[in-house]
């Protein structure tokens, strides 16, 4: 696992912006008909590939797609594995955090990544995923499971 992968290099700010107005930039492609809420998402990997998602709704309005997923189900699809950080825009400059489901799913793949989201005048703010979920259920808790099964 590498510094990226563990989060101990936080992203320059200026990569924060960057990666903040891709989301915005994602989120004009957002399908969000029932809601009117578009949301746009850019996951930054390890090797600095940007991947977008945007939230996909439906006439069945539980089978909605988020941004964050869509964009990780995209990275991972086209082989990417480490990520360092994700940007997330709502509709406004309003603060958009990612939803209690898409945080479980991030956590499967980057239990250390940086999250972005704007703040006060648009601003990126980084925030740890750790920090947003903890206490998470992942591969470990389901590792511990098996030792204890006799
Ligand atoms: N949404 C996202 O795309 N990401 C989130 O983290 C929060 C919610 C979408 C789902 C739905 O299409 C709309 O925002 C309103 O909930």
């Amino acid at each position: 696992m590498s510094d990226f992968d563990r989060g101990k290099k936080a992203l320059p700010p200026a990569e924060a912006r960057v990666l903040l107005d891709a989301a915005r930039a994602a989120r004009r492609n957002a399908y969000a008909p029932y809601s009117d809420f578009p949301v746009g998402a850019a996951l930054l990997d390890n090797q600095g590939r940007i991947f977008t998602g945007v939230n996909v709704e439906n006439a069945s309005y539980g089978l909605t797609t988020c941004a964050e997923r869509a964009a990780i189900v995209k990275a991972i699809s086209e082989g990417a594995r480490s990520f360092r950080a994700i940007a997330v825009a709502g509709p406004t400059d309003e603060p958009c955090p990612p939803c209690g489901s898409c945080r479980q799913i991030l956590h499967e793949f980057a239990p250390h990544l940086q999250v972005i989201i704007s703040e006060a005048a648009g601003e990126p703010r980084i925030l740890p995923l750790s920090a947003l979920f903890p206490e998470p259920f992942g591969t470990p808790t389901l590792d511990d499971t098996e030792k204890g099964r006799s």
